[in-house]
């Protein structure tokens, strides 16, 4: 048959048209329990978006599972009027959200849509939530020290590019107000944040008061308070991730923040028990367990040269357990955990950074060997004070009996001043082990007083036994 521009046309167009043979099979709503819908006549896989359309509302929802001839759905968005025999669509599309430099600066909620009042997205581009697969044996080691502008951090647990971190604490310790503090002062070159299921009115406070336009500029953030539908903050947390992703395909240092995991694992907990799953570990399912790892794995470096994505997860330890099930597979997965302690924080000790408990596993990968040391001997002396503190608050330790509590003794305030930090004050890195070596270098608490007053301002100690004399 000879082509015409009109069968090229047609031909182009039925290319276009995916599964144009294929009648789409339209199922019905039969049953809706909690928050799962139920039908029947559906042909869709796990995972298929879908529209359950009936006369007064029409409302998107996903295949989470199935049985027989019964297909289990979750709604993405709430539930108000929907009635028994709605029709259940499938749609074509997958699980794509749209993506682009045009999110930088934006707030955008789990659909990819704006909630900034800022105007229309216009990112051309599609990319799939599930992220896409890095050989390990392609990843790039994590070699290069991180700057997040937090002396204790910088100095006792560096941070490497690349890593992933976990920021685990009770209610209330300042998981939230420490991320906002790395936000503004890490230097990386895009920042995106996850704020998944947590509270609403965090958003705007976070958005206005730790951002900051300045802030907001080079940052993304993605929304998804806790009334969100649970697949939706499954899709938020995704969708971070994704974004990240993005800008680490672009070769750019990535810093991703997430809060919180717990909240990820938590919706993830809701849809697997809603649609069957037996509770296995202080009622997660086993599918959570699997779900944390492949969210986090996806952060990291890209291959050699690319770019890398630096990521934090606050996990909420639910009665201050170090073993709650989510923490522990937390733990085992991440690059390092710092753990922020309420007995600090109710002594005004912020950030509330347990200095013994907290590990930063790349360190000793990222720094100089004396770095190292340094750090290593002021775990030491913090951890020998507090295991004699007791004694030492009740005048039972005589001083003299032990040459290395006696030195413990002397440098605890400096120590501690050293690891408390204003909300706004940001101490680079070199300063900071700078700093560090400073405060190992004094022995005597008059020079303690010295170095206090040097570190009001978060510069480094220009005092006397200071380490700008070394
Ligand atoms: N660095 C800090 N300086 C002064 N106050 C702080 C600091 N960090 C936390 N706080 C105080 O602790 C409160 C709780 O902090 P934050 O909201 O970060 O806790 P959280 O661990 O995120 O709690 P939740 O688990 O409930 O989300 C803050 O409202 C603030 O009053
Ligand atoms: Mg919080």
């Amino acid at each position: 048959m000879s082509q015409t521009p009109l069968t090229d046309f047609i031909a182009g167009c039925e290319a276009w048209v995916p599964g144009k043979d294929e009648p789409v099979c339209q199922g019905r709503l039969t049953r809706m329990v909690g928050l799962t819908l139920e039908a029947v006549g559906l042909n869709a896989s796990i995972g298929q978006r879908c529209l359950v359309v009936d006369s007064r509302q029409s409302i998107e929802a996903e295949v989470v599972g199935f049985h027989d001839n019964q297909t289990f759905l979750m709604p993405v968005e709430a539930v108000h009027t929907l009635r028994a025999g709605a029709r259940v669509v499938p749609l074509e599309s997958a699980n794509e959200l749209v993506i682009g430099d045009e999110l930088l600066g934006r707030v955008v909620n789990g659909f990819g849509e704006p909630i900034d009042g800022k105007g229309p997205l216009h990112c051309r581009a599609q990319q799939s939530l599930n992220g896409e697969y890095i050989n390990p044996l392609h990843r790039a080691p994590i070699r290069e020290p991180l700057d997040v502008g937090i002396r204790s951090i910088n100095s006792l647990l560096t941070v490497g590019r690349g890593q992933r971190l976990g920021l685990f604490a009770g209610s209330g310790v300042g998981k939230s107000v420490l991320l906002g503090m790395m936000t503004r002062f890490t230097n990386a070159d895009i920042t995106i944040v996850g704020l998944i299921g947590e509270r609403g009115r965090e958003v705007k406070e976070f958005i206005e008061e730790i951002l900051g336009d300045e802030g907001l500029a080079r940052s993304v953030v993605v929304a998804s308070p806790a009334d969100d539908a649970p697949l939706l903050r499954l899709r938020a947390a995704q969708y971070t991730t994704a974004i990240a992703e993005y800008f680490r395909a672009q070769g750019k240092s990535v810093l991703l923040l997430m809060d919180s995991l717990t909240r990820y694992a938590q919706a993830q907990r809701e849809i697997a028990l809603a649609i069957g799953e037996p509770p296995a570990t202080k009622g997660y399912p086993p599918s959570v367990f699997a779900r944390i790892p492949q969210l986090v794995e996806r952060a990291g470096n890209a291959q050699q040269g690319g770019g890398s994505i630096t990521a934090f997860y606050t996990v909420l330890t639910e009665g201050d357990d170090q073993q709650d099930p989510i923490a522990d597979s937390s733990r085992a997965i991440l690059d390092g955990h710092f753990v922020l302690n309420r007995k600090l924080a109710e002594e005004g000790h912020y950030p509330a950074i347990d200095i013994e408990q907290s590990i930063s596993r790349v360190m000793p990968q990222v720094i100089s060997e004396e770095h190292l040391k340094l750090a290593q001997q002021a775990k030491q002396l913090w951890s020998l004070y507090s295991q004699n503190r007791d004694l030492i608050s009740i005048g039972a330790y005589n001083k003299g009996s032990n040459h290395e509590i006696d030195r413990a003794i002397a440098l605890y305030p400096t120590l501690r001043d050293f690891l408390r930090q204003g909300l706004k004050e940001q101490v680079p890195f070199e300063p900071s082990v700078q700093l560090l070596k400073g405060v190992l270098g004094a022995s005597a608490p008059a020079t303690a007083t010295g170095n206090r007053q040097a570190m009001a301002g978060g510069r480094p100690i220009r005092g006397k036994r200071t380490v700008s004399d070394s």
